[in-house]
């Protein structure tokens, strides 16, 4: 991965469409000369840490940090991004390679749930984007279009598997940010069956406005739907992971 920047037109693109705000902190993997976490403090705000392999380029991030005035909120670290620990991250930007990316990819899936993730041109293969915008990039130094696309990923929380709560057995199959889900009851012969999108620690049922399931803990806050679904599922209700495959 050579050192190549994000234009500022891009990069502030990239802040806006992670909703980056005071209350963050941004990790840059591969910092550069440090133009995002830099951004990220002085418009947004916010603080953070960009690291990056190539010594001259994080003596000349610190320098231009200070320049900006924002070098008590961002850090800079010569440090392999792969040894990086992500874990304060509320956002994570990259513009980084394809492969990279997909190296990098099991380990931000495991980041906290709603840890939003932005890439500049490159995705994370087919764990598809919330969103994808498209921005003009005139002074682009790569290809030949001058246009940059920048993604949105919303880490989901991992809520695959068997979940019981008296009397009834919640089965959910994940897929990143897609699941469906069987619910049982030993009450009710046929199964609810639906299907929706988590969007961190919530999930929400498609075409069923009102069923909506939270993640607490290590729990599943479920809230009734109302018409087909209040016959199986009557009131709120908390599920608790199955130490086996039932309940
Ligand atoms: C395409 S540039 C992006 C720079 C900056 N993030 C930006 O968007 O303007 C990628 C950067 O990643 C750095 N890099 C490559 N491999 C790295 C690694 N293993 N650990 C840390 N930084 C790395 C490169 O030196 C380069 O500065």
């Amino acid at each position: 991965m050579p050192f190549v920047t994000t234009p500022d037109q891009v990069t502030l693109a990239m802040l806006e469409l992670a909703q980056v705000g005071p209350a963050d902190h941004v990790i840059d993997l591969g910092s550069g000369d440090g133009r995002i976490v830099i951004t990220a403090a002085k418009r947004f705000g916010a603080r953070g840490l960009g690291v990056e392999i190539v010594p001259e380029l994080v003596r000349k991030s610190r320098e231009l940090a200070r320049a900006a005035g924002v070098a008590e909120r961002v850090e800079f670290r010569e440090q392999d991004l792969f040894a990086t620990d992500l874990g304060r991250a509320t956002v994570v930007t990259m513009y980084l390679l394809p492969a990279v990316n997909l190296q990098l990819r099991p380990r931000l899936l495991a980041l906290a749930p709603g840890t939003r993730i932005v890439s500049h041109d490159w995705d994370l293969g087919d764990w598809q984007p919330e969103r994808t915008v498209t921005v003009d990039a005139p002074d682009k130094a790569v290809g030949r279009e001058k246009l940059s696309r920048i993604h949105l990923w919303i880490v989901p929380a991992a809520v695959h598997g068997t979940w019981c709560n008296a009397g009834r057995r919640l089965e959910i199959v994940q897929r990143f940010q897609a699941f469906s889900a069987a619910l049982s009851a030993t009450a009710s012969p046929v199964p609810l069956v639906f299907d929706g999108r988590i969007d961190g620690t919530t999930l929400r049922a498609n075409g069923m406005a009102s069923l909506e399931l939270r993640l607490e803990g290590d729990a599943l806050r479920a809230r009734p739907g109302d018409g087909a679904t209040a016959a199986a599922w009557p009131a709120e209700a908390l599920f608790r992971r199955a130490a086996g495959r039932s309940c």
